[in-house]
């Protein structure tokens, strides 16, 4: 769990509501207006800073505070705990200009110039000296403020840079792992296309050659990039420990699309997780977005209570186009992310900017002000979320308690994107993002782990996409279901070793013991293509021609070259399970082939009439146990359920009609 002992811990008495803050680009005199509005909202903390480097030290060494003071001062007098980001995601200009080996450098070998944000180059040593120098200097003057809530530390990690100070730290970090250069050749498999390196100094940056690149290479950097950012990360923590003792730090990371470095690396460096999160949809398909995420950012932090950093609170960005949301939908999205662990629900950003690349982002004060539908829906979740405050009590144990467990893994993400591999409409996001919607629809809480960690909690290990595999994941998979454990295995997973090598035993090898089967050949569906099978399921992107080799066939194709070969297949394990499908399903075909699984291994949904649109979250605050009931679908559904609703104060002991919209939170007895 990240609270672990001495582990400051974010202790808010009430769910956390806010957002964004930049009093640096407003003049003092709106100030007064925010913090009115504010209190109208119940607002009670505020995000401040991270991009307010250059307002911060507008010249090397000389450093303008006054209005920081003067805005960390108002807002405490009005009861608004500060989140204070350090702003390096953005050097000024004089650092640019000053180091322009600062700068991000593409994989083309362009270097980038000053003029958005993001624009930095992690190994230069010029920029993480001057990260340290404004962190330092931050810490110093408000690490003991009484404003101050938590530190967020830069803002959304993410820039791979491939400069020279770059090409040097990779070349380091790959003597480090793998200690000397017979071992880099044997991992990267140099032998092929003549690639044999004979000295350090011939390792280059992947990105700049003629035609494919090295996979394993490409892999390797993938994790180096990852690396490279959580030692910017740990510079800033190590710093902020010193000169602000106590004082829970974070960062906020990206979720879903992004993976510019390793979540679980990350997360452990947090005193809470935080996540930005932005679904591109609302209703059914957005809540499932927010789910997932949600999901992902509590179980990044082991069950600890984490904190919805970011969010829209007024539009949706989908294809490009600012959507307004539906009424109620930024309420239901805060509730959605509380529900599953969080603390509160902030937001980007309070007051819509006048100016800038981001005028017409979300924000939770549109620029037509107080009296606009868009503010009504602040208050409105202000509200809601003042009322449920109770949810802010950290558990004893984790904060919700899932069965059901899905794999989630950078490494097997960054492998799934490698170029040369049999098709490319393999995507781990989509496979993985479909698994937990197939689940969440079955209205089933879901948790993501890696396969080295603890499984024992569950009762259904899903393994979508997991390309990837070292023999101890392996090793702990098989030890949780030959002891009882369900294991659901889709195809390809376990096919490659860390290296990215093939695994023996035809593909998805180092798993086919366990499961039962041996994948001969594989069949890569033309885009736009549809299998059928015989349980009437349907799988498009992929197919294969599996034998049983101690499993049985619970469906087989039934349409083209493989019709009447095995689909899906079970073998017992020991005292549990392993299933696996060779196809990837639609939603409603992989429902069909959940749902008996699920049932089989003892995983009811978490209320009866769950599922379909209607979330029911089952979560733990205090020493309490709450029932949170979300219907988001546009029909009136009922659910069976009883407990003290937090909202309204009725008591409900039974089936409940929930209309359409309509929310409950209910305190068990
Ligand atoms: C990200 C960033 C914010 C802002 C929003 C816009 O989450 O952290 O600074 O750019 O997106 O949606």
């Amino acid at each position: 769990m990240n609270q672990g002992l001495g582990r400051p811990r974010l202790r808010p008495t009430s769910l956390l509501f806010g957002g964004d803050y930049n009093p640096d680009q407003w003049a003092p005199a709106v100030w007064a207006e925010d913090v009115r509005l504010m209190a109208r909202a119940g607002v009670n903390s505020a995000v401040v800073g991270p991009f307010s480097w250059s307002s911060m030290e507008p010249r090397e060494g000389e450093y303008r505070f006054g209005w920081l003071d003067d805005a960390l001062e108002l807002l405490h007098a009005h009861g608004i705990g500060v989140i204070l980001s350090t702003p390096t995601a953005s050097p000024p200009p004089w650092f640019s200009l000053a180091h322009p080996d600062g700068l991000t450098t593409r994989a083309d070998g362009i270097r980038l110039q000053h003029g958005s944000r993001d624009t930095y180059d992690p190994a230069s040593p010029a920029y993480r000296a001057a990260a340290a120098r404004i962190a330092q200097v931050l810490g110093e003057r408000y690490g003991r403020s009484p404003a101050l809530i938590a530190w967020h530390v830069h803002n959304e990690y993410g820039t791979v840079s491939f400069g020279p100070h770059v090409e040097q730290a990779f070349r380091a970090w790959l003597h480090e792992r793998y200690g000397d250069l017979d071992e880099l050749n044997r991992a990267w498999h140099t032998a092929f296309w003549s690639q044999g390196y004979s000295d350090w100094s011939e390792v280059m940056l992947p990105g700049r050659t003629q035609y494919l690149d090295n996979p394993t290479q490409v892999l390797d950097f993938r994790r180096f990039s990852a690396d490279l950012l959580l030692d910017c990360f740990e510079d800033q923590i190590s710093i902020l420990r010193r000169e602000s003792p106590g004082v829970p730090i974070t960062t906020n990371l990206i979720l879903p699309t992004w993976l510019h470095y390793d979540h679980w690396a990350f997360a452990s460096r947090c005193d809470f997780v935080a996540i930005d999160h932005y679904p591109d949809a609302d209703g059914i398909e957005g809540a499932a977005q927010v789910a997932f995420g949600a999901d992902l950012a509590r179980s990044l932090g082991s069950g600890s209570p984490w904190l919805l950093m970011e969010q829209a609170a007024t539009i949706t960005v989908r294809d490009g186009k600012m959507l307004p949301r539906p009424s109620g939908a930024y309420a239901r999205s805060s509730l959605q992310h509380v529900a599953r662990g969080s603390l509160g629900a902030l937001t980007f950003q309070w007051r819509a900017p006048y100016a800038g690349a981001e005028s017409f982002h979300s924000s939770m004060l549109p620029h037509a002000g107080e009296h606009t539908r868009g503010f009504r829906e602040t208050v409105g979740t202000g509200a809601m979320l003042t009322a449920l405050g109770d949810l802010a009590a950290a558990p004893e144990g984790p904060t919700v308690r899932p069965e059901v467990a899905i794999t989630w893994d950078p490494a097997a993400w960054w492998a799934a994107e490698t170029r040369t591999l049999p098709t490319d409409d393999l995507s781990f996001l989509r496979t993985v993002q479909g698994v937990h919607r197939a689940v969440w629809n079955l209205g089933r809480t879901v948790d993501f782990v890696r396969l080295d960690h603890d499984l024992s909690p569950y009762r259904v290990v899903l393994v979508p996409s997991q390309i990837v595999l070292a023999p101890d994941q392996r090793a702990n998979l098989e030890r949780f279901a030959r002891a009882g454990g369900t294991v659901v295995v889709w195809y390809f997973s376990g096919t490659f070793d860390p290296a990215l090598h093939v695994v023996p035993g035809g593909y998805s090898g180092a798993l086919a013991d366990l499961l039962g089967i041996r994948v001969l050949e594989l069949h890569p569906l033309p885009t736009g293509v549809t299998v059928l099978l015989t349980d009437g399921g349907a799988g498009s992107v992929w197919a294969e021609d599996l034998h049983l080799v101690g499993a049985e066939a619970m469906a087989r194709y039934e349409s083209g070259e493989l019709a009447g070969r095995p689909a899906i297949t079970r073998r017992a394990v020991g005292a549990g399970v392993a299933h696996y499908i060779s196809t990837e399903l639609d939603d409603a075909s992989l429902q069909r082939v959940l749902e008996p699984i699920l049932l089989d291994a003892g995983c009811g949904p978490d209320a009866e009439g769950a599922g379909d649109g209607v979330e029911v979250v089952r979560r733990y605050a205090g020493d309490e146990e709450y029932l949170v009931c979300i219907n988001h679908t546009a029909a009136t559904r009922t659910v069976e359920c009883r407990g003290t609703d937090l909202l309204t104060g009725y008591v409900f002991d039974g089936p409940v009609t929930l209309l359409a919209g309509a929310t409950l939170v209910l305190r068990q007895a």
